[in-house]
This record gives C-alpha cells, sequence and structure tokens, in this order.
C-alpha cells in the first residue's frame, strides 16, 4: 500500500501547482446591433492567468474558425467590425504583439462515395467526391453557457445551400466549442484530456442529407493549420499508443500533432497542437458498440491562407512569418455500413497550446499496481516475520505474542 500513497502524493503534487486561470468572455464584441442583427457569431474567451492570458476566438462569420493568442495581461483584442464583416486581411489584432498565435479553419466538409468500402478516400475519381463549403451553411447559436470549469457554445449549421453550384442540402452540422481552466477530462466521450490551454471542438454530423446519387457516402474534413514561425519548418503527427481505455473504451491510440517549437523573446519553445482519438460515434449514445473509425492523411504545405475566413482578417496576405498546413481527416471504417447506417457521425478534437498534457495513471491504473506490487509485498512481510517468529526459542514466541 506503500506505493499507492506515493503514487497519489504524486499525482497531488503534480496538479495543484500554479492557480487556476479565470474564464470570461464576450460575444461580438464591440459590434452592437450590426451583429445582432446578422445574427453572427464571433466569441471571444480569455483565460487569465498571473502572468499572461490566453485568447481563443471561436468564429462563425467565415469558415468555422478557433484563434489562439497567448498575449501579456494588458493586450486587449481590437475588431474593426465594419472591414471585419467585409472580409478585410488585418481587420482584427491585438492591442500588443501576441507571443504566441495559432489558428485551425474547417476549410471544407468533403462527401465520398466510397465504392469499394475501404474507408479511406486515397483512390476515390473526383466524380465520387463532393466539397461542401461550410460558410454556405446558416449557423446560428443553440446555446452558450458558463459554469465553474468550462464554457460553451453549441452552434448548429443548417440549411446548406451553394448559390454557385445550385445545391442545396437538408439536415445539420453542430459544433460544440468547449474552454476550460482545468487539467480534466471531458465529460462528453471520447473523454479528451483538456486543460486551461485548449478548446474542445466537437464536430456532429447530425441527420445531414447526403448526396442521393452515392449509395456508399462517407464524411470527413479539411483543415487548415496556421502558426507563426518558419515557412520552411514542417509540423509532424505522432499516434500515441496506450494502455489504459479507460477514459475512450475501445480505443488505444491518441493521434497529436504539433508545430515545431519556436524560440521567442518571452520563452525557448513556444508551440501549438491539436489532438484526437482515432474514433467516431454513430449514435449520440456515443457507445462503443456503435463507433467507427477515422483516418488522417498526410500534411500538406499550403503557401497562403484562403481569405474565407477569420485566419485571413487576422494574419493577413503575409505568409513570410507563417507555417500552413492542411490536413483531411474522414470518418468511416471498412465495414461499419457507410453514414447512411445511423445518419449521425461525431469527431472530436483539441486545439492547444505547448505541449499536449500527458495521461496521468488513473485511479484504477494505480489501485492495480498497487495491489499487483502491494500484495505480495504484504504476503512476503507476513511469512518473514512469521519465520522470524517461529525460529524463536518457545517461551520467547509465546511472550511475544502476548504482549
Ligand atoms: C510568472 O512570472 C514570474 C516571473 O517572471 C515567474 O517566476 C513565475 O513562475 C511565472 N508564473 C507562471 C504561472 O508562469
Ligand atoms: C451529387 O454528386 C454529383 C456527382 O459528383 C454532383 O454532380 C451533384 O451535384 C451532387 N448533388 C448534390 C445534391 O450534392
Ligand atoms: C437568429 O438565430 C436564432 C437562433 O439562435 C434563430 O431563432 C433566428 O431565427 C435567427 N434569425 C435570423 C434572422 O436568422
Ligand atoms: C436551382 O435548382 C432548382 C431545383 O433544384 C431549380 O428549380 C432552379 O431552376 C435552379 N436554378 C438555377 C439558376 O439553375
Ligand atoms: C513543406 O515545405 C518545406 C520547404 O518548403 C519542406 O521542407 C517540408 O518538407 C514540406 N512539408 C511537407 C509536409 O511537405
Ligand atoms: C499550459 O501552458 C503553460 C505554458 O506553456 C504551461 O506552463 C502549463 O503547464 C500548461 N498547463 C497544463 C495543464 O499543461
Amino acid at each position: 500500500m506503500y506505493n499507492y500513497y506515493l503514487l497519489i502524493f504524486i499525482y497531488i503534487v503534480n496538479t495543484s501547482s500554479g492557480s487556476p486561470r479565470v474564464l470570461k468572455y464576450e460575444l461580438n464584441p464591440g459590434c452592437g446591433k450590426v451583429c445582432d442583427e446578422r445574427n453572427s457569431t464571433t466569441f471571444h474567451l480569455r483565460a487569465e492567468g498571473s502572468n499572461d492570458t490566453l485568447h481563443y476566438l471561436w468564429d462563425f462569420v467565415g469558415n468555422p474558425s478557433v484563434l489562439l493568442a497567448v498575449t501579456s495581461k494588458t493586450a486587449k483584442l481590437n475588431i474593426d467590425w465594419d472591414k471585419y464583416l467585409t472580409r478585410q486581411p488585418k481587420s482584427i489584432n491585438f492591442t500588443e504583439d501576441p507571443f504566441y498565435t495559432f489558428g485551425v479553419t474547417i476549410q471544407k466538409i468533403i462527401e465520398f462515395n466510397d465504392l469499394n468500402d475501404k474507408g479511406s478516400i486515397d483512390n476515390i475519381n473526383d466524380s465520387n467526391i463532393n466539397i461542401l463549403n461550410p460558410v454556405y451553411f446558416n449557423w446560428t447559436r443553440k446555446s452558450k453557457k458558463q459554469s465553474n470549469g468550462f464554457v460553451e457554445l453549441d452552434m448548429s449549421g443548417h440549411n446548406y445551400v451553394d448559390p454557385e453550384l445550385n445545391i442545396s442540402r437538408a439536415g445539420e452540422i453542430e459544433i460544440i466549442l468547449n474552454g476550460f481552466c482545468t487539467l480534466e477530462h471531458s465529460d462528453v466521450v471520447p473523454h479528451m484530456l483538456h486543460s486551461e490551454n485548449s478548446t474542445q471542438v466537437d464536430f456532429i454530423i447530425n441527420h445531414f442529407r447526403g448526396n442521393s446519387s452515392f449509395e456508399k457516402s462517407r464524411f470527413g474534413l479539411e483543415l487548415m493549420i496556421v502558426s507563426v514561425g518558419d515557412p520552411s519548418s514542417t509540423m509532424m503527427i505522432d499516434t500515441k499508443k496506450s494502455l489504459d481505455d479507460e477514459y475512450t473504451p475501445g480505443i488505444f491510440e491518441t493521434v497529436e500533432m504539433k508545430t515545431p517549437e519556436l524560440n521567442t523573446e518571452r520563452k525557448k519553445s513556444e508551440s501549438g497542437y491539436l489532438q484526437w482519438r482515432p474514433v467516431s460515434y454513430l449514435s449520440s449514445h456515443r457507445d462503443v458498440t456503435s463507433s467507427t473509425e477515422t483516418i488522417h492523411y498526410n500534411l500538406v504545405n499550403c503557401s497562403n491562407i484562403y481569405n474565407n475566413s477569420l485566419l485571413y482578417a487576422f494574419y493577413g496576405d503575409e505568409s513570410n512569418n507563417l507555417l500552413i498546413n492542411k490536413i483531411n481527416v474522414t470518418i468511416g471504417s471498412s465495414g461499419d455500413g457507410f453514414y447512411k447506417k445511423t445518419n449521425y457521425a461525431t469527431w472530436t478534437f483539441l486545439v492547444g497550446y505547448g505541449n499536449p498534457p500527458g495521461e496521468q495513471f488513473s485511479y484504477l491504473v494505480i489501485l492495480i499496481i498497487s495491489i499487483g506490487v502491494g500484495l505480495p509485498l504484504l504476503i512476503m512481510s507476513i511469512a518473514a516475520i512469521y519465520t522470524c517468529i517461529r525460529r524463536l526459542p518457545r517461551r520467547e514466541a509465546s511472550r511475544l505474542i502476548n504482549t
């Protein structure tokens, strides 16, 4: 049992360092009537720490985006709304230059006809692929709430109408964003381990109508990822395996995409990351029995930012000191019955600053280790005491036992 206390002690020491950040949010900061009339959503979340502030911008004016900026405590966000709503570059800035910024945009929603049930979009020809532009959804707020440990924004994209191709689609895409101030596992399966340094993006395809000429539809996303840094450096993807699936039943892998570490005046290494578990749930109960896999593809270099999102409004046309990559992720694997089986699919990922937090041993594992190591130790000690006592002369032994 000695190990047990030692591990618990280490755990407490690990998690109790530093005071928690304070979460504050504002909807459409400084916009007023114009945004109310347009029903537009630009959500500004601040996680204020003792030395710096983490700003998260969740935006649905352009393609759904998350921008993360680390600034001094005094820096303020500044949006020139007239310019921003007409999609002009550099219409968003901070009153002081941020120490580090990192952003992600959902660039495309991809639908493909997986004729040979391979699960992958590789080798699918263009006529079996449809590209949906997230900006053609009507994005409305379902809810926003704040509690002690987190802030949540629930967005619904519906009434998809693509004026270029004259295509409309019924059904919904839901995106639930969460910001936190503690190191904890999310309540929502796959129970990602989040901290104050990350935003969780829960992407749900909820009875969104597929292409009726596609018999074997699957969906996917194209993300664009932007970080300050050397354009010739590379982002990296790493798949970590674990022995423990307590938090995400049946899933023993975590995929991490990290930006290269950047030397800045303030810190030796600034970086950002995406993190997810390669799983998609096919019903809102999120059981392991109705789940399938997700697949990610290679990172692709980009030379500039598309002008359809908040990232363009913030970074502008310049790309000399930006590292810009795209990545595709698709949902589904061979034999899962395709999207049409349930007409529902999820994908959950974290957008974070710094290094992704490492999984602590769970209490269950600690208990198992303690029993595994502690119990034999205990038995050995008892056995040792017993033999010692037996070896003593009889009178001595009974005296020992009686006292
Ligand atoms: C805040 O800054 C001080 C001095 O620069 C440093 O000693 C301290 O560790 C920092 N605290 C945090 C939480 O980063
Ligand atoms: C369905 O896919 C076909 C072939 O790619 C395309 O021509 C058509 O516009 C799509 N229909 C819808 C509703 O997306
Ligand atoms: C604005 O959004 C709300 C839901 O948040 C919706 O009920 C309402 O119809 C929307 N208004 C317009 C003009 O789109
Ligand atoms: C767009 O599609 C609808 C039916 O899907 C059709 O009635 C309409 O004429 C089309 N408009 C154009 C400009 O092609
Ligand atoms: C991106 O481009 C840089 C230099 O232009 C190159 O070193 C790097 O390998 C490329 N990365 C990928 C993923 O293609
Ligand atoms: C959050 O990031 C800061 C700065 O990189 C780091 O000091 C802190 O330990 C991180 N918090 C967690 C829980 O990882």
